[in-house]
C-alpha cells in the first residue's frame, strides 16, 4: 500500500488491479472497490458486510478493540456525565456542541413539535389492545408522511430539517401514546414546561385524575439512557435507514424501517430478551445451565445481551450502564437487587468461560439497559422502544449525512446467484 493503492491479483480471472485506498481519520483504512466491476467484471462477497464500509461518514467513531466510542470526536463517557440528551441530538445533528443560545433555540424548536396532529390519534384504536408497542411505533411514525406533507420534498434542506425536528419532538409523544394504549389510559398530551426527557416520562406515568411529580433519579437516568443509545454508526437499524433513503423515500418512512429493523433479538431487541432471559434463569444456582446452554451449537439459545460485531474487548456503554445500574437501584424505591446481582454473576461467570474468552464476547449496551428500564417502572415491552427514543436522532443524523451527500447513489448491492440455470417452462399437465 505504499502508492496509497492495493493490488489485487487474481491469476484464475486473470485480474491485477490497482485499487485506491481511502483513509479515515481514524481507524481502518478501506480498499475502493467501487470501479472494479466495471472494470474487470468482477463483485465483491460479504455477506453481513464483515469487511465492508458502506459509507463515508463524520459523525462517530467506534474503536472496537479499544472499546471506544465518540459522537463527532467527544468520548461517549464524558458526554454520558456532562451533556443533556438534547445537547447530544444538536450535536449529533449539527457537528459541534451547542451555546447556550443555541442549545436553547434548539430546544425551542424541538418543544414546538412535541404535539400529534389530533386525527393521529385515531391510528391507536386501530391497534388490538395488547400489541406489542414496537408493532404501534413502526405504523403510527411511518403514518406520520401521510400528515407533514410541507416537510416531505427530500431535495429542500429546508424541509428535511423540520421533518428532523419534528421526528425527534414527537417519538417519546408516540412511544407513551404506545404505552397508554396497551394499559388502557388515555393518552397524555405533552407538556412543553418540561424537560425531553422529564416530559417522556410524565406522558409516560401521569394521568389526568391525579398529580404526578417526575422523580430527578429516572429523568436523570433517561437522559443518560437516551444518549448511550443516540448512535452507533452503521448499525443493522442505521443501515436500513440509510438503504431505504437512498431511495429518495421521504424521512418518516425511512425511519419507520429503521424501527423495524431495531426490533430483531439480534439487534435493539436484545434489551427485552435479557431481562425474559434473566427472569427465567431466576436463581444464581441455574447459571451454569444456560452458560452450557449458550455454548451449545446444537442449541439456539444465546446468552442475550452479549457478544458485539465491532466490540471486541468491552463496551464502553455497558460499563457506563453498570454503574449507573447501581445507584438507581439504590436511589429509586425498588427492589430489585436480585436480579441485578444475578446479571453481575453471570456476566462475571461468563468473562472466566474459555468459550466467552476465545470469541471475545463481552456485555454490550443491552445487558445492563433493561434493570434500569425496570427499575423505572418501565415494562418489558417497552424497552426496545426506549432504544429507538434514544436512537431516532442517530438515524435523522444519518440520513441527514446522506441527503446532503452530492454523491449520493441509491444503495443497490448485487448477489452471487446460486439458482437454477435457465430452463423452459413445462405446463402444469406434464409435470
Ligand atoms: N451467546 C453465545 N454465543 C455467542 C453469542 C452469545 N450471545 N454471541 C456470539 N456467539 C458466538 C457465535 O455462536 C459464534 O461462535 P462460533 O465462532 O463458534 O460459530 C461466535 O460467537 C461469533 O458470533 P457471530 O454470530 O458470528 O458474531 P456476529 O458479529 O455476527 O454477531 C451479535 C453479533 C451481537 C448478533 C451476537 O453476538 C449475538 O447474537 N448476541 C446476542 C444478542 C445481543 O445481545 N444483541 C445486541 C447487540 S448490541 C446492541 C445492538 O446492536 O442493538
Amino acid at each position: 500500500m505504499a502508492d496509497n493503492t492495493y493490488e489485487l491479483c487474481n491469476e484464475h480471472k486473470g485480474i491485477k488491479e490497482h485499487l485506491p485506498v481511502i483513509e479515515g481519520t481514524q481507524g481502518p483504512h478501506a480498499v475502493d472497490v467501487s470501479k472494479l466491476y466495471r472494470d474487470t467484471g468482477v463483485l465483491t462477497y460479504d455477506p453481513g458486510f464483515m469487511s465492508t464500509a458502506s459509507c463515508e461518514s463524520r459523525i462517530t467513531y467506534i474503536d472496537g478493540e479499544a472499546g471506544i466510542l465518540e459522537y463527532r470526536g467527544y468520548p461517549i463517557e464524558q458526554l454520558a456525565e456532562k451533556a443533556t440528551f438534547l445537547e447530544v441530538a444538536y450535536l449529533l445533528l449539527h457537528g459541534d456542541l451547542p451555546s447556550s443560545v443555541q442549545l436553547r433555540e434548539f430546544e425551542q424548536i424541538i418543544v414546538y413539535h412535541t404535539m400529534l396532529n389530533e386525527t393521529l390519534k385515531n391510528f391507536y384504536d386501530g391497534f388490538h389492545h395488547d400489541a406489542h408497542p414496537m408493532a404501534i411505533m413502526v405504523g403510527v411514525v411511518g403514518s406520520l408522511s401521510a400528515f407533514y406533507h410541507d416537510s416531505l420534498d427530500v431535495n429542500d434542506p429546508h424541509h428535511r430539517e423540520v421533518s428532523a425536528h419534528r421526528l425527534l419532538a414527537k417519538m417519546p409523544t408516540i412511544a407513551a401514546a404506545s404505552y397508554k394504549h396497551n394499559i388502557s389510559e388515555p393518552i397524555v398530551y405533552p407538556d412543553n414546561n418540561l424537560s425531553y426527557c422529564a416530559n417522556f416520562l410524565n406522558m409516560m406515568f401521569s394521568t389526568p385524575c391525579e398529580p404526578y411529580e417526575v422523580n430527578s433519579t429516572a429523568e436523570k437516568a433517561v437522559n443518560l439512557l437516551f444518549i448511550l443509545h443516540a448512535d452507533h454508526e452503521q448499525n443493522a437499524s442505521t443501515s436500513t435507514v440509510r438503504l431505504a433513503g437512498s431511495s429518495l423515500a421521504n424521512p418518516f418512512a425511512c425511519i419507520a424501517a429503521g424501527i423495524a429493523s431495531l426490533w430483531g433479538p439480534a439487534h435493539g431487541g436484545a434489551n427485552e430478551a435479557v431481562l425474559n432471559m434473566l427472569t427465567d434463569i431466576g436463581d444464581v444456582s441455574q447459571i451454569d445451565k444456560y452458560i452450557a446452554k449458550a455454548k451449545d451449537k446444537s442449541d439456539k439459545f444465546r446468552l442475550m445481551g452479549f457478544g458485539h460485531r465491532v466490540y471486541k474487548n468491552f463496551d464502553p456503554r455497558a460499563d457506563i450502564l453498570r454503574e449507573v445500574c447501581k445507584e438507581v437501584l439504590d436511589k429509586l424505591p425498588v427492589d430489585d437487587s436480585p436480579l441485578f446481582e444475578l446479571a453481575l454473576r453471570l456476566e462475571e461467570i461468563a468473562l472466566h468461560d474459555e468459550y466467552f474468552v476465545k470469541r471475545k464476547l463481552y456485555p454490550n449496551v443491552d445487558f445492563y439497559s433493561g434493570i434500569i428500564y425496570r427499575a423505572l417502572g418501565i415494562p418489558n415491552n417497552m424497552f426496545t422502544v426506549m432504544f429507538a427514543l434514544g436512537r431516532t436522532v442517530g438515524w435523522v443524523a444519518h440520513w441527514m449525512e446522506m441527503m446532503s451527500d452530492p454523491e449520493q447513489k441509491i444503495g443497490r448491492p448485487r448477489q452471487i446467484y446460486k439458482g437454477s440455470p435457465r430452463r423452459e417452462y413445462i405446463p402444469i399437465e406434464n409435470r
